[in-house]
């Protein structure tokens, strides 16, 4: 019972809801983002994970991973376990708390061999359309 509450409590604690400009704002003045492609990350985020850093999806049809996080990092390459291939070298479990530093150097690493079109997300709802209502009433 007490094991019970205190799981629900840390869980509780580090669950994330972002607010879009909250979170333009941190990717570009925390994590050094390109403030150019700050819109695209964040309709990228929206249509991933609605801002929920505690979200995780799948399981993925093609080989049952899962997505993890804010990002919806996949596990069967980028962290572990439970996969032994672990490009980011972190544990999955860590991509789904409140603090995104460790899922931004993730997700560098990603981008930097794929770009965005390694989220499907971004694919089908965010390339060549008009991001500009993802950074409505937005000052970063
Ligand atoms: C965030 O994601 C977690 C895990 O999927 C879920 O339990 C929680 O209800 C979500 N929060 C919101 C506000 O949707
Ligand atoms: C993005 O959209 C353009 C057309 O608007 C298309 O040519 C391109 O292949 C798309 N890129 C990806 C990665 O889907």
């Amino acid at each position: 019972m007490y094991t019970i509450l205190l799981i629900s409590i840390l869980t509780f604690v580090e669950s994330k809801i972002y607010d879009s400009c909250e979170l333009a704002k941190e990717l570009v003045h925390k994590h050094d983002f390109a403030k150019q492609d700050v819109a695209n990350w964040i309709c990228l985020v929206k249509h991933e994970s609605e801002f929920n850093t505690t979200a995780k999806g799948g399981p993925n049809g093609y080989d049952n991973s899962y997505d993890h996080g804010l990002f919806q990092i996949n596990d069967h390459y980028w962290c572990a376990p439970p996969e032994e291939i672990n490009e980011c070298n972190m544990r999955c479990d860590d991509l789904r708390n409140d603090d995104i530093t460790d899922d931004v150097k993730c997700v560098r690493k990603i981008f930097d061999i794929h770009g965005f079109s390694a989220w499907t997300a971004w694919k089908n709802h965010c390339n060549g359309t008009d991001l500009s209502s993802y950074m409505k009433d937005c000052q970063i």
